[in-house]
């Protein structure tokens, strides 16, 4: 038995039917963009979130985490509703909640979780619990969803239940992205495309600074840009701002009513065309070429979408400073995790400026890496 599956039955007194492992995500470009009906472009963390997994048949969900106190949560699917909340174990319940909503026979079960995904640093450890947790629910109950469609069901589960009014990226990055590929989704239409991205393979490090800073209004925050981008839209009598186009922007801006309202909207704009700019770029080869372009969207999410926050900008300036080729705020913002595009000689000067400007950071290096699978 693997150690996940020695740590269930430490907790549960029995052996799991099988173990799941669902990773975090770093997004290159497109930030903001996916509520937006807009493109994004993020890869798969090597961190995971793990599940070992046994079916009941008393109509329970008992979950356990390593990294969490509080021993086990016990919970009864009959019960479970939007709005209950019970602290981390809401996004499994929430996950159970939404699959049994979707019409999927889908019953009670024990869960051992572990994770390596850096909690509250922007690194959708959430949607790898999320991700991992409908994964495995549904092939022990022979649930048959592609991997978008589990990821949408991921996504309702926090729109719905847990009652944040994300986007489907951080879902679908971790249902669906493949080693060595960062994932673009254009939202619209839910089309995907698997990107090459050899960063080793052309001499560059992804280093990925974890501030450990959550700024309190991030979740009000959040909710409180996605209407704004909403009533841009409705004012300029667009369906989403996914609909202006890079030309059609000077004019845009200039129906607009108000200057949040038009910060917002050249935010998504020109986001939407740097996501296309960096595809563009890896697709002919330069991929040392994107720096600029991620640098450029850190500038946008700073000044137009005032997401960033001094740590982010702290450690955004200091990579550039030391020899990265673009450096940018990735996720939501307010804090969370900075990315720096480094050619592999820079990575101690970039590591050691970034480490002593903000001592408190985590810093590693992200190589694109496999999303959800069960484990052997
Ligand atoms: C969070 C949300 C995503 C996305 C990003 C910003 O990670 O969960 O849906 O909106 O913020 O790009």
């Amino acid at each position: 038995m693997t150690d996940l599956g020695i740590a269930f039955k430490d907790v549960f007194g029995r052996a799991p039917e099988g173990c799941w492992a669902a990773p975090g995500r770093v997004n290159l470009i497109g930030e903001h963009t996916d509520y937006n009906d807009g493109h994004v472009l993020p890869f798969a963390l090597p961190q995971t979130t793990r599940a070992a997994v046994a079916r009941r048949d008393d109509g329970l969900l008992r979950v356990h985490s390593a990294d969490m106190d509080g021993g086990v949560v016990e919970l009864r699917v009959d019960d479970l509703a939007p709005g209950t909340g019970a602290g981390w174990a809401t996004y499994p319940a929430a996950v159970l909640w939404t699959l049994r909503e979707a019409g999927q026979p889908v019953g009670g079960a024990d869960i051992h979780y572990d994770s390596t995904v850096p909690v509250g640093g922007g690194l959708s450890s959430s949607a790898a619990l999320q991700v991992v947790t409908a994964l495995a629910l549904g092939e022990l109950h022979g649930v048959r969803t592609g991997r978008q469609e589990l990821a949408l069901l991921c996504q309702r589960s926090e729109n719905v239940y847990v009652g944040a009014p994300v986007g489907v990226m951080d879902q679908t990055a971790s249902a669906c992205c493949t080693e060595g590929h960062a994932l673009h989704l254009d939202v619209r239409g839910l089309e995907q495309r698997q990107v090459p991205l050899d960063l080793a393979g052309n001499g560059l490090t992804l280093l990925v600074a974890d501030t450990r800073v959550k700024h309190a209004h991030a979740d009000g925050a959040y909710a409180s840009l996605r209407a704004g981008c909403e009533a841009a839209a409705s004012a300029l009598g667009l369906p989403s701002l996914r609909d202006v186009s890079h030309d059609g922007l000077a004019a845009a801006l200039d129906a607009l009513p108000d200057e949040r309202l038009r910060r917002l909207t050249r935010h998504v704009v020109t986001e939407n065309r740097r996501v296309e700019d960096v595809i563009a770029l890896l697709d002919a080869g330069r991929i040392r070429d994107i720096g600029p372009v991620l640098t450029a969207g850190h500038l946008s999410l700073r000044d137009d979408f005032q997401v960033s926050c001094p740590e982010l900008d702290l450690v955004v300036d200091t990579a550039l400073d030391r020899g990265a080729l673009g450096a940018r705020m990735t996720g939501g913002g307010f804090g969370g995790s900075a990315i720096a595009l480094v050619p592999v000689e820079s990575v101690p000067a970039v590591t050691e400026a970034v480490q002593a400007a903000l001592p408190a950071a985590r810093i590693f290096a992200a190589t694109p890496s496999r999303g959800a699978h069960r484990l052997p």
